[in-house]
């Protein structure tokens, strides 16, 4: 399915509106709740700038799905025709902690398969899109990723849990790279492996709001984004991932194969 450029117009439009005013209101007193612990945050603004994000997508296109992290969307979504998934503020923690460093994330899927995913670093106002078929964007102009040689060359990016308790061999890719970096919001994570900042980022768990746009991007640029084993993800479910350049892919799924541990390398 080749994208709308209608639909990609109205879906910019939406997110440059929805980073307007997260810039706009970021010194603006805010109401904390705590989810599941206290890492796991939800603010008002997540709850408002997902409300703005799926009225339109209601609006324009009723008969769409919508999978959303704070819940507003569908119960129960699958992956027949349209399914737009969002995550109206990734990396709250930064948000709240840094004001900085957290972005939006909008993937479009036609039956399982992406089309387009968005990806915007509100504070640096940059948006990067790719669309499949056609390549990747930033700020509209095609991005010209930094080049990636090898894993022994290059740096990477990863969850610090999974280098504290060395899962999916993390340590050993570690000591094969140049160095780790994080940001702590998955997208922007992402997005150093799309500049060529980095050569991979690896996540022990990640929903599919965190993955949907940055999987559609990477397959607009042939780059590689699967289970930490190899596996394609599985756009309904919470799983582990590997975000990887083309160049490393193998070495890095050889190094994690190497363990011997069955724990250490479940990807679920
Ligand atoms: C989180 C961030 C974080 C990742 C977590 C995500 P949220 O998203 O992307 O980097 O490690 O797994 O849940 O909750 O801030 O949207
Ligand atoms: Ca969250
Ligand atoms: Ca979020
Ligand atoms: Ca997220």
């Amino acid at each position: 399915m080749t994208m709308d450029k209608q639909m990609h117009q109205r879906a910019i439009d939406w997110l440059n509106q929805a980073a307007d005013l997260l810039r706009a209101t970021l010194d603006s007193p805010l109401q904390v709740k705590q989810k599941q612990n206290a890492h796991d945050l939800v603010t008002e603004m997540d709850c408002r700038i997902e409300d703005y994000l799926i009225q339109q997508i209601r609006h324009y296109y009723p008969n769409h799905q919508i999978l959303s992290e704070e819940g507003q969307g569908d119960v129960f979504p699958n992956t027949e025709g349209y399914l737009w998934i969002i995550d109206p503020i990734d990396g709250t923690l930064n948000y709240v902690k840094e004001k900085n460093h957290f972005a939006i994330l909008l993937g479009i899927y036609y039956n399982g398969k992406p089309v387009a995913g968005y990806i915007v670093d509100v504070m640096n106002e940059q948006l990067y899109y790719g669309i499949v078929g056609d390549g990747v964007y930033l700020n509209h102009q095609p991005l010209l990723p930094i080049q990636i040689a090898s894993l022994e060359t290059s740096l990477i990016h990863g969850n610090v849990h999974l280098f504290i308790h060395n899962r999916y061999q993390a340590r050993e890719i570690l000591n094969h790279s140049l160095g780790m970096r994080h940001y702590g919001a998955a997208g922007l994570d992402m997005i150093s492996v799309i500049r060529g900042e980095a050569a991979l980022y690896l996540s022990p768990r990640l929903q599919p709001w965190d993955f949907a746009a940055g999987l559609a991007i990477f397959t607009a640029m042939n780059y590689k984004m699967t289970t930490p084993t190899g596996q394609p993800l599985d756009l309904l479910k919470r799983q582990a991932v590997l975000a990887c350049h083309p160049a490393v892919h193998s070495q890095v799924l050889d190094i994690i194969q190497s363990t011997d541990s069955e724990a250490n390398n479940n990807d679920n």
